[in-house]
């Protein structure tokens, strides 16, 4: 007898439909397991069949063949224990095979015969949904996040025995819930702790409202690090479809499975490689980039991380996605971020009293910088250390984080609005058409601008990154055109100053 079921396969952080096929025939008992399985789905007979005993139902003593389609397609991992369970069980004809159309299934199984979470059950809810499956079976632990997928009909279940019931209508299955939003996480810090440091905090309300990636340059000790820990605090909470990407993401790389509230916020050390930046591997896996997907990515001591890691992350930041080739495969991962990052102005890591480095070994300090990720940078800013009277002195306390995330969500609503339409959500985001389109100057504006590129202190490239700026000041300002003092603010940001600021 032949049976098939459908599961699905994590290819990424997307699934890929999988058909499980099973033919149960007269002969010397055996079990092979055919269409490029991985060792992990290869031993996936040893469980299926001591699970199958363990829960009272029979496994046959015949002849088995399982087939993986498409045939082409690498399967990994022990998530297609379950289907294949059910397909021997529909096979051998002790569930009905009719009850299984319109439905996927997937999870591990133990030799127990219990049902173990996977990773990535939202990612095979989605795709489920998207392939037409009406229903879909997942571990009990994974319901509430497969739940997630709306108009589809989850059930999570504990072991194979209450699959084989379920199917029987011997038992009803229980109601699943939508995961719940994730906990804010304990504290997030707050920007009333920094003292002073009003321009490196504007330019992160900046950085913040346009999604333009930062770079800070400034002597250790100066908050560099403390400044940046306080993005997430005022970024606007992700809206349900965007948390749903993140939730995705989180639960494939196996970060657990509830709802987003918060945008990520990844900040890998300067050691991590390549491949942990963008992701890659036999099996591919989403790196820091992807992992910061629709939220930050923090570089600090951006000098210290490897020409090779910053190379790779040079096209994902300018297109939003990492493409990986494997083999005849090619993956997509999406990777649209707001880039942080944070610098010393030289490599001795003294503060400016104390350097004694000599303006080659700057400069020398500097090139390194000055590689290909400086041109996606929107935001030069500069961090002195605070003065001794903000530090010290008893100044009433700064603004907090609360407040200026008002602003930047409004900032953000305001662009939303003219970018309807648009693939961006923000005017980092903006391509050169668009940052034309957009970010239109009038007045004053006009002769401003055609003094800066005049006089050559502009190159094409920087004057689309100083009108996106400029467009994101004024949108924080709650004003529809573009000022030219708007202009002159987002000018003082130029890629350009990073000399000075690092001299
Ligand atoms: N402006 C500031 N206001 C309050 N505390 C500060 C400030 N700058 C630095 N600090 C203190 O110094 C510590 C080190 O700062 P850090 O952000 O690591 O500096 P950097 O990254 O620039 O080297 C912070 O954790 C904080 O306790
Ligand atoms: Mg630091």
């Amino acid at each position: 007898m032949l049976a098939s079921v459908a599961t699905f396969g994590l290819e990424g952080v997307d699934a890929r439909e999988i058909t499980v096929e099973v033919d149960v025939r007269r002969g010397l008992p055996a079990f092979t397991i055919v269409g490029l399985p991985d060792v992990a789905v290869r031993e996936s007979r040893e469980r299926v069949r001591a699970a199958l005993l363990n829960s009272s139902l029979e496994f046959p003593l015949s002849r088995l063949t399982a087939n993986l389609a498409p045939a082409w397609v690498r399967k990994a991992g022990p998530g297609f224990d379950l289907a294949l369970a059910v397909c021997v069980l529909a096979a051998s004809g002790q569930v009905p095979s009719g009850r299984l159309e319109s439905t996927a299934v997937c999870g591990e199984l133990s030799l127990s015969g219990e049902v173990r979470p996977v990773r990535g059950a939202l990612a095979v809810a989605l795709a489920a949904r998207q392939a037409g499956y009406g229903r879909l079976i997942v571990p009990v632990d994974n319901a509430p996040e497969a739940a997630l997928a709306e108009g589809l009909e989850v059930l999570g279940l504990s072991s194979i025995g209450r699959i084989v019931d379920l199917l029987h209508d011997r038992r009803a299955a229980e109601p699943v819930h939508a995961s719940e939003a994730d906990e804010a996480p304990l504290a997030t810090p707050d920007l009333a702790d920094v003292r002073g440091q009003a321009d490196a905090k504007r330019a992160l309300e900046i950085a913040a409202a346009g999604g333009h990636n930062l770079l800070m340059v400034g002597p250790p000790g100066a908050g560099k690090t403390m400044i940046a820990r306080r993005m997430p605090g005022i970024l606007p909470p992700p809206a349900f479809e965007e948390a749903i990407e993140i939730t995705r993401i989180r639960s494939v790389a196996g970060l657990g499975g509830r709802l987003a509230r918060e945008r990520p916020f990844r900040a890998p050390h300067h050691t991590v490689s390549a491949q942990g930046l963008v992701g890659g591997g036999s099996h591919p896996r989403p790196g820091e980039i992807t992992l910061a997907h629709r939220g930050v990515l923090f570089l600090d001591e951006l000098a210290e991380f490897s020409r090779a890691a910053l190379e790779a992350l040079r096209q994902p930041l300018e297109d939003g996605f990492v493409a990986i080739t494997r083999g005849q495969r090619s993956l997509v991962f999406p990777s649209q971020t707001t880039l942080l990052a944070a610098c010393n102005p030289c490599s001795c890591g003294l503060v400016p009293a104390q350097c004694e480095c000599s303006a080659t070994e700057r400069a020398r300090y500097r090139r390194r910088l000055s590689g290909p990720l400086l041109d996606r940078i929107d935001l030069v800013c500069q961090v002195s250390p605070p003065l001794a009277l903000q530090l010290v002195g008893r100044e009433s306390p700064a603004e907090g984080s609360a407040e200026v995330r008002e602003r930047v969500v409004a900032a953000r609503q305001r662009q939303l609005r003219r970018l309807a339409g648009c693939p961006v959500l923000s005017n980092g985001g903006m391509d050169g058409r668009m940052t034309r389109r957009h970010a239109v100057l009038r007045g004053s504006a006009v002769q401003r601008m055609m003094d800066v590129v005049g006089s050559g202190g502009l190159t094409g490239r920087g004057h689309d990154r100083v009108l996106r700026l400029a467009r994101t000041i004024a949108d924080l300002a709650g004003r529809a055109e573009i000022h030219s003092d708007d202009l002159d603010e987002a000018l003082g940001y130029r890629l350009g100053t990073v000399g000075e600021a690092a001299a």
